[in-house]
């Protein structure tokens, strides 16, 4: 194979009726949930390259609005928890990956709290995390973005006792495995705290360490803001790049628009 300095393979590119920045593809994992959607319907406003790995694509012809929804339209099918073989195909020739699976649990009629089957934490956040960073590794993948969860700070909270997942036990798991993978990939992990979706997108979003932010008493931020700060870290990846912060809202406040000012924020956490 001919290597091809960048001039010429913008040339080419160009040629070929596509943009420079278009060789760049960005793959989102749990396209078809509700932050998931978010990002890869905002990636595809951006114009930018943009993949999708779903576990079900009939989901995902209703969710993510595709036809065929077959790889030829970018939509990859495969099961995180099923380990890094099968998704090869999906991060092959991806320069960034944003995980959005995630395990959530479902409330039973009589009120009790259950994980669906093989949709542990355990299963989804750690297990189905780490094949997501091997197969971001073996393929080249430059950089990760990972959507996890505020609160890791508290050991058997509410939350982790939720369906007896240990939810942030495993999230904190999944982080870990990305951040073991520094010498090959940057990671971006936002550590949300409670996702709404009744809410006005476009608040001022506030990010720390250490679920000190509890204090502020804002404990919610819009899935739509969760996405813009998403995009905004595929869109700058040097200012992104290693970066591990919690993140929450003040609903009272102007929308956050300088995503490189937040991002030199968390990093002046430290
Ligand atoms: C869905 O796809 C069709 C055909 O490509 C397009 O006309 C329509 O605007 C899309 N709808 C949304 C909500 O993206
Ligand atoms: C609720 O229903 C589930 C499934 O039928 C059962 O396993 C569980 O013990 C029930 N919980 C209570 C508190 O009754
Ligand atoms: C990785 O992140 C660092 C900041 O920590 C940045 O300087 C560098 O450009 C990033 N590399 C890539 C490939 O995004």
């Amino acid at each position: 194979m001919v290597a091809l300095d960048p001039i010429r393979l913008a040339v080419i590119c160009a040629l070929a009726g596509g943009s420079v920045e278009a060789r760049e593809t960005f793959l989102v994992t749990g396209a078809t949930g509700r932050t998931g959607s978010l990002v890869y319907h905002g990636l595809r406003r951006h114009h930018h390259g943009v993949r999708a790995l779903v576990r079900d694509p009939e989901k995902a012809r209703g969710v993510l609005n595709c036809t065929r929804c077959d790889e030829a339209e970018g939509i990859f099918k495969g099961d995180v928890t099923a380990g890094p073989e099968g998704l090869e195909a999906a991060f092959h020739g991806v320069s960034s990956v944003v995980i959005l699976t995630s395990s959530f649990p479902v409330k039973l009629p009589n009120g009790t709290w259950v994980y669906p089957k093989g949709g542990s934490p355990r299963e989804v956040d750690w297990v189905g995390g780490d094949a997501q960073v091997h197969a971001a590794v073996r393929a080249g993948v430059r950089r990760v973005v990972l959507v996890s969860s505020m609160g890791t700070t508290q050991p058997d909270s509410f939350l982790d006792r939720l369906g007896g997942g240990y939810a942030l036990f495993y999230k904190t798991q999944g982080e870990l495995g990305l951040m073991s993978a520094s010498a090959h990939l940057n990671f971006t992990i936002v550590k949300p705290s409670g996702l709404v979706d009744d809410a006005p997108a476009g608040r001022t979003l506030l990010v720390g360490r250490n679920d000190e932010l509890v204090r502020t008493g804002k404990m919610s931020v819009p899935r739509s803001d969760v996405a813009r700060l998403v995009i905004a870290a595929l869109e700058m990846p040097a200012l992104s790049g290693n970066l591990r912060f919690d993140l929450t809202s003040d609903p009272d406040g102007p929308a956050t628009t300088d995503f490189a000012q937040l991002f030199a924020g968390a990093r002046a956490l430290w």
